[in-house]
């Protein structure tokens, strides 16, 4: 009898399919997967999927929403269509348009972790990648910046321009469970360690850190770096892909508990199921699709 990853691939090549997977995948999807990354490698990804008939997208519903947009005469299923990031819906489309009333004059970037609703009326998007070079590419002095408070504060302290959070505080669940004294303790414990975390932590534990980066950023680091132990500040199967990565550097969570259930909702059951079955399938309004692609192309263009 086949495995279920044999499944897999058997499925994938009679649909002509594809797996895109976020880091912070369980292990079992990560080893599956045809492309792994951050959000900002994953969209890259989805814009350059010309070839392919069917895409499974293993993250939460703004990455699958995203290569939706880049894609749109293409199927795009996850596998469990729950998988929801709490953070990209604090912001509705609502509260973005009162937000651009009362700061007429602000460019507007959204976080790539926002609803697709908010984000046809942004002027571009960023991920953590390349948040600071994406600013720095509007022509205004003031921006509106949702929904991660965190994220726009670290950009705040890196560009000559006035942020506006909005909302005031937008934030991820996963990263705001990090605390400064996690950070002291682990240096007591491993004190030849380079601690890196998120920047979806807070500013205190963002300071109390060696290095700030995306998740990719993270990999890449490590990867250059001639240190050999690093405490790992972000979701925790971040470890899992850095240790498949680069083998042989010591890995330490900055805290076990830091894990993003959503993301955790899909599983090889699932993966198989969507192959087979096409579903289920994530799609927009056309309307909001082709709105939302101005947005998501300039920032492609901007992070060139
Ligand atoms: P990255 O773009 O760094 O992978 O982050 C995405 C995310 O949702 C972090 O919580
Ligand atoms: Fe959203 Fe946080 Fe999960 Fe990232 S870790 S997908 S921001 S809930």
């Amino acid at each position: 009898m086949a495995t279920i990853q044999e499944e897999i691939k058997e499925l994938k090549e009679e649909k002509n399919a594809i797996i895109l997977a976020h880091n912070y995948q369980p292990k079992e999807i990560q080893e599956i997967a045809d492309f792994l990354g951050d959000s900002l490698e994953l969209c890259i990804k989805a814009s350059e999927i010309d070839d392919k008939d069917l895409v499974v997208f293993c993250g939460v519903d703004f990455m699958a929403e995203t290569a939706h947009i880049l894609n749109p005469d293409k199927k795009i299923v996850i596998p469990d269509l729950e998988a929801e990031c709490p953070m990209a819906h604090m912001l509705p489309e609502e509260e973005l348009l009162k937000a651009k009333e009362e700061h007429p004059d602000a460019g507007v970037i959204l976080y790539v972790n926002s609803i697709a609703e908010a984000k046809q009326h942004a002027d571009t998007l960023c991920t953590s990648a390349n948040a600071v070079k994406v600013t720095e590419s509007l022509p205004h002095d003031e921006i509106l910046f949702g929904p991660d408070k965190n994220l726009g504060t670290h950009v705040q302290e890196r560009v000559d321009k006035k942020i506006i959070p909005t909302p005031k505080d937008g934030h991820c669940y996963v990263h705001r469970l990090f605390h400064v004294e996690d950070v002291e303790l682990k240096r007591e414990e491993y004190p030849n360690a380079v601690i890196i975390c998120h920047p979806e932590c807070n500013k205190e534990v963002q300071d109390a850190c060696d290095e700030v980066l995306s998740t990719g950023g993270m990999l890449r680091f490590i990867a250059e770096s001639d240190a050999e132990e690093f405490v790992i500040g972000t979701e925790i199967d971040m470890i899992t892909r850095i240790n498949s990565e680069i083998p042989g550097k010591k890995l330490y969570p900055l805290l076990e508990g830091a894990i993003c259930k959503t993301m955790k909702l899909h599983t090889l059951e699932k993966v198989r199921d969507a192959l087979k079955n096409e579903a289920p399938e994530v799609t927009l309004p056309e309307e909001v699709a082709q709105k939302s692609l101005k947005a998501v192309n300039h920032m492609l263009e901007a992070s060139k």
